[in-house]
């Protein structure tokens, strides 16, 4: 029986425009989605946009919209972003759809008939940025938010608050009994002292504010932004509108985000499940900062790169490969153009690009264009062997870089016995037809693998060397098997796949 594999972005906040760092996790968990796509798992991968809270609301202020107009332009510009990158995501969730609404208040509706939840005065310092309220002791010099290094405002009002203090031992107990469940470790770490540094009940609704899902019990509070907005990853796979959905797809998820919500996803989100009498999600993968001149980007610095800036240069797949190859999954990461355009051109275009060329080149003249059969005993046939298990391992451990260092490892070793053998310099024959019958076969083999990265180029390769259908119709392991280029197609030679970039 095939798998199910739910993978999801965070939703982004509509007070800000798509750059490469949202692009990251989102292209990250595009390239997991088509990954197990490969594998034949039956995949639903979520993206979408957040909507509610101050920012929003005082952002649409600034522009004269609407929350409403002003959540329908930038909800937009994700998508055309998303669009613009190749993203296969099955869904599209908006906080302000109605099914959105429904499962948020059945879900809150669960944890306060279950007594999690209470009404309290409250006054507190609020980052509007982070929408979230601090204590003295997290800030930084001069009450400045530690995130967004601005000042934060005293606000008062009356409000629900979540008891989340009395879930430190049921969250330590969880940590403990799923140790894999927070990745990679140093972040499972961070999340596990967090709880120990001492959990305050927290805040979740307003009175001050209209825009958001009204608590259903009281409706002249809406739920606080980041209450709604982790809901949404029960809201698309059916929560309060399908229940039997809802049971076949979780806890089996795979939340990525980045560090700067690790509280919230690793913290707040388990507990509020428990609450609800639900289960904490079974995987959250948490990645570091791409940092711009050695700061996060952010509005307010005037560091943010667009993807569509990069796009017109290097393709839809140098983008996508550069990011998923070179900003390893975790760790922070300095964005730098220098750096995308040698990966662009060593692993590309000189590699990649290369042995496509020279193969159907040399086929074309001591072949008469028909791609000879991989020999049975092939040298190479090993090292896709050894390979194959560390690709499949390193895209299981949601580490994309290692995955395709070691698909690119074929490229090169494949570019070495050509090298070494020469056949554009032999004579038409059987040992011609040997090395190239195995350079097309690791073609075949790369395309495949490397398909959740470049999306456009593996089908190209495919189609160049002969190949009927769809890459995306391949299925691993079977698909990365020894002996799977049958020999007797037509190979075309056409233009260079990824021509050079002068830096
Ligand atoms: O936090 N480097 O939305 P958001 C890497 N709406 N990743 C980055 C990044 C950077 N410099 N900047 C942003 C929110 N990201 C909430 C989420 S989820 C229930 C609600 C990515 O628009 C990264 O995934 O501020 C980060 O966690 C996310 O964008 C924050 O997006
Ligand atoms: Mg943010």
């Amino acid at each position: 029986m095939a798998e199910r594999f739910y993978v999801t972005t965070p939703i982004y906040y509509v007070n800000d425009a798509p750059h490469i760092g949202h692009a990251y996790t989102t292209v990250t968990a595009d390239a997991l989605a088509r990954w197990h796509r490969l594998l034949g798992d039956d995949v639903f991968f979520l993206t979408g946009t957040d909507e509610h809270g101050l920012k929003v609301q005082r952002a649409a202020d600034a522009n004269g919209l609407t929350p409403v107009e002003h959540a329908d332009r930038y909800s937009a510009r994700y998508r055309e972003a998303w669009d613009l990158l190749d993203i296969s995501n099955d869904d599209f969730i908006r906080t302000t759809e109605p099914r959105h609404y429904e499962a948020t208040q059945k879900l809150m509706q669960a944890a306060y008939d279950a007594g999690y939840i209470e009404l309290r005065p409250y006054e507190g310092l609020y980052c509007v940025s982070c929408e979230a309220y601090y204590s003295e002791d997290d800030l930084e010099e001069g009450r400045l938010c530690p995130i967004h290094h601005r000042p934060v405002e005293m606000l008062k009002e009356d409000n629900y608050f979540f008891q989340l203090s009395r879930f430190a031992e049921p969250l330590l107990d969880w940590y403990a009994r799923h140790p894999g469940a927070v990745g990679p470790e140093s972040k499972r770490n961070e999340a596990i002292g967090l709880i120990r540094g001492g959990l305050r009940d927290i805040s979740i609704s307003r009175t001050s504010i209209q825009w958001g899902v009204p608590v259903p019990w009281d409706p002249e509070h809406v739920f606080y932004v980041w209450y709604d907005a982790l809901i949404n990853y029960a809201t698309a796979i059916g929560f309060g509108t399908d229940a039997g959905r809802f049971e076949a797809w979780w806890p089996a998820v795979h939340h990525l985000i980045g560090k700067d919500i690790l509280r919230f996803h690793c913290v707040y989100w388990p507990a509020l499940l428990m609450a609800a009498g639900l289960d904490p999600p079974a995987h959250i993968n948490v990645h570091g900062y791409l940092l711009v001149g050695g700061e996060k980007m952010s509005k307010t610095a005037f560091n943010q790169i667009s993807p569509a800036g990069l796009v017109p240069t290097f393709g839809v797949d140098g983008y996508r490969y550069h990011f998923l190859r070179d900003q390893a999954f975790g760790p922070d990461g300095e964005f730098s153009y220098e750096a995308m355009v040698a990966r662009y051109n060593a692993d590309l275009a000189n590699n990649l690009g290369n042995l496509l060329a020279r193969v159907a080149t040399v086929v074309e003249r001591k072949c008469g264009a028909i791609g000879p059969a991989p020999d049975p005993r092939s040298a190479l046939k090993a090292v896709v062997e050894a390979a194959y298990p560390q690709i499949a391992g390193s895209w299981e451990r949601v580490a994309p870089s290692e995955a395709l260092d070691a698909t690119w490892r074929l490229v090169r070793e494949t570019n070495a016995a050509l090298e070494a053998a020469e056949p554009w310099k032999a004579e038409p024959g059987p040992a011609v037809d040997a090395v190239l019958g195995d350079a097309l076969e690791i073609l075949r083999i790369v395309a495949v693998l490397a398909s959740p990265a470049l999306t456009r180029a593996a089908q190209e390769i495919w189609r160049r060397i002969g190949l009927p259908g769809s890459v995306l119709d391949q299925r691993l392991p079977d698909a990365a098997r020894w002996g799977g280029y049958p020999g007797g197609l037509t190979v075309e030679r056409g233009q260079p796949l990824f021509p050079r970039i002068q830096s």
